[in-house]
């Protein structure tokens, strides 16, 4: 197989190509790019291995493309950043600086006898040969070549047969899979990962390498191992990725909550569904709908509080009440362990996880406003991705069932729409503040404040009163009133402050 052709199409490439030849070092695309290239796959970056100093011809590429040059000297490897302004790194020793933006991440490794990591933190003794790196590198399908040297420029240099396990669909290591997993036991996670992205299997001595050395992932940071789980989470069908991680015995050691969920028990010829099966297919509809990581976390974790709240009741069977509270507790415990952010992320997870039965409640019971407004308000602006989580929740085996019930979720939706058309109530705020309050009454904060907030906010909700001071005001000094309050100055109604509301709702008295 030759890629002349491709690579003329980048420029990069006959750059590295002439600085290589003026170097007298012989240089290779290897890696990832190689095998998403074959695959017609897009990849962000490129890798090049040469035959000596890849922080040299670094350095002289970024000389003659203008780009700054970073260098990990500990690592043996330097990288031509995508863009100019992208060059603080915490490992780099220096930074030559360049005025342009590549577009391409590049990075250059001298090929080496011993394993390639990338977090190594050892210092790189030994310089090899092509074959040598290739044999160091995880998989067959990432361990291909095409050579940038004039003698053989774009052939392809393929000794383990990456090509053969690419139309075969097969992930393998290029050595003995023990050897090439106890050089980063992290591989085991990526064997699984690259199956699930591409929709390959795993050889089975490599899988079956991987049942026997999983306790090894135990030495592997927290961050690199969510890294790897995210990819799973994100490929198109993320539910592959899982059973693997089952299988294997990796899911029991990275993520034991959601493997908690796995298995039915019956009592008196009564059973309940497997949740660790039905939280993967809610993860594969909720994948087919969006590309969100975190709305994929949140279909992960949306029953994790199931088994700690299950009970049998004779009359009813298997319940799970308060599972979505429990549940919504429970993650931020499980994002710290797992290393992913605590920020907003974390809580667009958590509202979900704590409304995921609201919706399909709405589908249930006599529809009232008032319902459908706390819904609103509570969601904000994410009801759009609670809404995609609760369809991709309806999983049964009776596709009439499944029909039935999405068609009533239209109902609500529609329902939704009107009514949030008509009160513009996402992102609500009732006009009253807290601070208003106490500066009503003079009071300092109390509970008092606290119930006069919920009184009016309720009032708002129930469609009595309409969130603008002047309907609102008088209806909080009245409430005040009731615990014996007295305003303690004139109240300065200012139409400006009343938020947007329309007054024309038919349940808001004028
Ligand atoms: N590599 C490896 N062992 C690892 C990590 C990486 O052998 N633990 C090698 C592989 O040859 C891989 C290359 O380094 O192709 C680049 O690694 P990386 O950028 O992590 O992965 P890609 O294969 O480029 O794939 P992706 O960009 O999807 O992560």
């Amino acid at each position: 197989m030759n890629f002349t052709e491709t690579l003329h199409s980048n420029p990069i490439f006959e750059v590295i190509a002439r600085q290589a030849a003026a170097l007298d070092v012989r240089a290779y695309v290897i890696g990832g790019f190689v095998r998403d290239l074959i695959l017609k796959r897009p990849s962000k970056d490129i890798d090049i291995v040469c035959i000596g100093s890849g922080i040299d011809l670094a350095e002289a590429v970024g000389r003659e493309l203008k780009v700054p040059v970073i260098v990990f000297k500990n690592f043996g490897t330097a990288m031509l950043p995508a863009h100019a302004d992208q060059t603080t790194y915490t490992e780099a020793t220096e930074t030559v600086p360049g005025s342009r933006s590549l577009g391409w991440e590049v990075e250059f490794v001298g090929a080496r006898k011993e394993s390639y990591r990338s977090d190594s933190r050892k210092p790189l003794v030994e310089n090899g040969t092509l074959e040598d790196d290739q044999n160091r590198r995880d998989f067959t399908i990432n361990a291909m070549g095409i050579s940038l040297n004039e003698s053989d420029f774009g052939q392809l240099l393929d000794p383990f047969g990456g090509l053969d396990d690419l139309r075969r669909k097969t992930i393998r290591t290029p050595l003995e899979p023990k050897i090439t997993f106890s050089d980063d036991p992290l591989r085991m996670m990526r064997a699984i990962r690259f199956a699930s992205q591409l929709g390959f299997d795993i050889e089975p001595d490599t899988f079956d390498a991987i049942i026997e050395m999983k306790d090894r992932l135990a030495i592997v940071s927290r961050e690199r191992i969510t890294d790897e789980l995210n990819k799973i989470i994100l490929s198109a069908k993320p539910s592959y990725g899982f059973k693997l991680l089952y299988h294997a015995g990796l899911l029991d050691l990275i993520f034991p909550e959601l493997l908690a969920l796995k298995g039915v028990e019956t009592i008196e010829g009564k059973g309940h569904k497997d949740n660790f099966y039905h939280t993967l297919q809610v993860l594969d509809n909720v994948a087919e709908r969006s590309d969100d990581l975190w709305l994929r976390w949140a279909a992960l974790l949306h029953d994790i509080a199931k088994p700690a709240t299950k009970r049998f009741d004779p009359k009813v069977g298997w319940t799970f009440h308060g599972h979505e509270d429990l549940g919504a507790k429970q993650v931020p415990g499980i994002f710290r362990q797992m290393k992913l952010p605590l920020n907003e992320k974390m809580r667009f997870v958590k509202k979900l996880v704590r409304l995921h039965l609201r919706p399909i409640a709405l589908v249930k019971e006599q529809i009232t406003d008032s319902a459908l407004r706390r819904l609103l308000i509570e969601a904000g602006d994410d009801l759009e991705a609670l809404m995609n989580l609760c369809r991709a929740d309806i999983t049964s085996k009776n596709y009439d069932r499944v029909k039935k019930h999405l068609a009533n979720f239209d109902k609500v939706e529609r329902k939704l729409r009107e009514l949030d058309e008509r009160d513009k109530l996402r992102n609500f705020q009732p006009v009253i503040t807290g601070e208003l309050i106490m500066e009503a009454f003079g009071l300092k904060p109390s509970k008092e404040v606290g119930l006069i907030k919920v009184a009016i906010r309720e009032a708002i909700l129930e469609g009595t009163v309409v969130n603008t001071l002047e309907a609102a005001i008088p209806f909080m000094i009245e409430e005040g009133r009731k615990m014996g309050l007295e305003p303690v100055k004139e109240l300065p109604i200012q139409a400006d402050q009343s938020v947007s509301h329309d007054s024309s709702s038919p349940e808001s008295p004028q």
